[in-house]
């Protein structure tokens, strides 16, 4: 999400920096900006849209001597606070254009910086988050831009990446981390930053990586590391030696990949800033009364494909704590059958894309009904979220691969978030259960990241399923909307006849299909309905069936039944698929891999489908 360049060196800083901006490109972006010094003053300029836009400002700024300097910061957003205009573009400055301040990332606690920085009398310009960085640093710095730059990261809460310039410092630019990645470049009398090395390969191959909560000197001469406390952190350079290709996918094979193993970071990024300092969670966005929410009767949530079974889960999670009534629709057939909606209902409408035709005209038909529509999706200023009364960000960042991974993950935890901040202002849960939900949430990211470390023997796995003709997927509960993704990620992507199917349905007919070696993933974690599950296992197994089972760590109730196990770490039973769509997507991703399949670019299948 978003891509950060720095450069301090003896070239033309602005070509370096949209150079490094061009190969970041690939991360997905909506507007782009520059900040270059050359004798004292910060030049900026930003544009909405591609960087193609940027360049041609730039170009008209070359007949007035164009934009001279070696030390530059570059930028390509992919709006989050605030939709992608000129205006809350990359770079920021403070108030009298001393600084210039690039950022990845979410600052959770910017709400508060803000209303801090109006009354000590900053005027705002943008609606973003960054721009607080810029006006704090100002407030902060007596003439050491790390120490300002130290002393600021240690107020912000959340994820980020910021570089920053100065204009009375032409030999410094300072870089610092939080939950983002970032890369310094080590040249030859000139150093770089940038998000990944994409950002710099162009130039030098020699690299360091920034680890948590540090801060980075970037100077012509060499770079400083330190932590926040200002202590110096010694590290070592490594040598990249990746194709440029390679080099945009972070080394990863495909985008897939890559996206799948960002997926702790989506996560965590959909839920954070979300809970006001006393643990409870706002949710400003649904832009709905605390009365209309307590008057809703129903919920009508409305979706295509994977973002469907997203919608399926948070069927249980709102029906569980709002004791509301929920309707599933796939949007292709809602619009076309006159369904019952009404001012009393509340209809969610999910696309990551936020252009899905299907979606967008079932949300038409449900706002001229009087429904209230509230957009969940990933991409802002889409279609969807525009025409939508309410849109409620997923924050996985842009994805490139078709198969949809990291946008999913993110809209099942905005469902449960969704579902949460209903159950509270409904009042059918306390706010002492909300907290206790949050925190099991919360700790979610961690957990993927565990799990994603463990996925060999599943790549293994895949690779001997690779010329299975037929796998089933079978779950219960939370668990049969993940089956229905596990299958329709296979199929998709291997091109493998794949079905999902709660488990107790299969003994009226699907049962036919199994045959001796038949592979059905069963996902069982630990839950109330597991003996049920377990005798569903016996069922298909008694008839030949090869079981693959997804189980809670631990939990060896299931093994005498399981031919292979996958463990996931344990987490509360309505959480659950946060977890078990992994292994689900690691095994479609691989036996697409071993078929000698394209992972990124399965065949027919489009990443955005604008027709009905
Ligand atoms: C599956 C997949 C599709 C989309 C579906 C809806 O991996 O990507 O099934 O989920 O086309 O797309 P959005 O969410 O963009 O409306």
């Amino acid at each position: 999400m978003c891509g950060i360049v720095g450069y301090v060196g003896h070239r033309p800083a602005v070509e370096v920096v949209i150079d490094g901006l061009r190969r970041l490109e690939y991360r997905g972006y909506d507007s782009a900006g520059v900040a270059v010094l050359d004798g004292g003053q910060l030049q900026v300029e930003r544009k909405a849209g591609k960087l193609a836009n940027l360049e041609k400002e730039l170009a008209a700024r070359s007949a007035t001597g164009g934009m001279p300097g070696s030390l530059g910061i570059g930028h390509t957003r992919w709006a989050t606070h605030g939709p992608p205009t000129d205006g809350n573009a990359h770079p920021h400055v403070d108030c009298d254009g001393a600084f210039a301040v690039v950022h990845n990332g979410t600052i959770e606690n910017f709400e508060e910086l803000v209303a801090g920085l109006a009354e000590r009398g900053h005027a705002r310009r943008s609606d973003t988050d960054t721009e607080a960085v810029a006006h704090l640093l100002e407030e902060r710095y007596d003439g050491d831009l790390a120490a300002a730059v130290r002393s600021v990261c240690a107020d912000l809460e959340g994820s980020f990446v910021l570089v920053v310039a100065h204009r009375e410092q032409p030999d410094l630019i300072v870089a610092a981390r939080r939950n983002l990645p970032l890369v310094i470049g080590l040249g030859e009398g000139e150093n770089f930053v940038g998000s990944d090395v994409t950002a710099f390969i162009a130039h030098t191959r020699e690299a360091r990586a920034v680890e948590q909560d540090q801060v980075v000197e970037v100077r012509r001469s060499g770079v400083i590391v330190t932590d926040l406390t200002g202590a110096v952190v010694e590290g070592a350079s490594y040598h990249v030696d990746w194709d440029t290709d390679a080099a945009e996918k972070g080394g990863y094979e495909f985008f897939m990949l890559k996206e799948i193993d960002e997926q702790p970071d989506a996560v965590r990024e959909t839920l954070g800033g979300r809970l006001t300092p006393e643990g409870l969670l706002h949710l400003d966005e649904l832009d709905m009364s605390d009365q209309d929410i307590r008057g809703i009767e129903q919920v009508v949530i409305i979706a295509c494909g994977s973002s469907y079974h997203s919608g399926l889960v948070g069927k249980y999670a709102i029906e569980r704590w709002c004791r509301l009534p929920v309707h599933v629709e796939m949007a292709s057939e809602f619009r076309y059958r006159d369904p019952v909606v009404g001012r009393s209902t509340l209809v969610i409408a999910i696309s990551q894309s936020g252009e899905t035709a299907d979606t967008l005209e079932a949300l038409r038909h449900a706002r001229e009904q009087k429904a209230w529509v509230l957009a969940v999706t990933n991409t802002i200023g889409s279609t969807i979220s525009r025409e939508s009364d309410a849109a409620f960000y997923t924050r996985g960042g842009p994805e490139v691969a078709v198969a949809s991974t990291k946008a999913v993950i993110a809209q099942l935890a905005a469902m449960y978030v969704v579902g949460l901040y209903l159950a509270q202002v409904r009042g059918t849960r306390d706010a002492d259960e909300v907290r206790a939900h949050m925190r099991d949430l919360q700790e979610v990211p961690d957990l993927i990241a565990t799990l994603l470390e463990r996925m060999e023997p599943v790549r293994e796995l895949a690779r001997a399923l690779k010329d299975e003709p037929r796998v089933l997927f079978l779950g219960r509960h939370v668990g049969y909307p993940m089956a229905l993704e596990g299958a329709l990620k296979l199929k998709e992507l291997a091109y493998v006849s794949a079905e999902g199917f709660p488990a107790g349905e299969i003994k009226h007919g699907p049962i036919a299909l199994i045959e001796k070696g038949t592979p059905v993933v069963v996902l069982a974690p630990r839950h109330a309905l597991q003996a049920k599950l377990i005798n569903n296992v016996q069922e298909v197994r008694a008839r030949g069936a090869r079981t693959i089972v997804v189980a809670t760590d631990g939990d060896e109730s299931v093994t005498p039944y399981a031919d292979h196990i996958i463990w996931i770490p344990d987490t509360k039973s309505l959480l659950t698929p946060l977890l078990t769509i992994v292994p689900m997507q690691v095994l479609s991703a691989e036996m697409a891999r071993a078929r000698g399949l394209d992972v990124d670019q399965p065949r027919n299948l489009a990443k955005s489908v604008t027709v009905e």
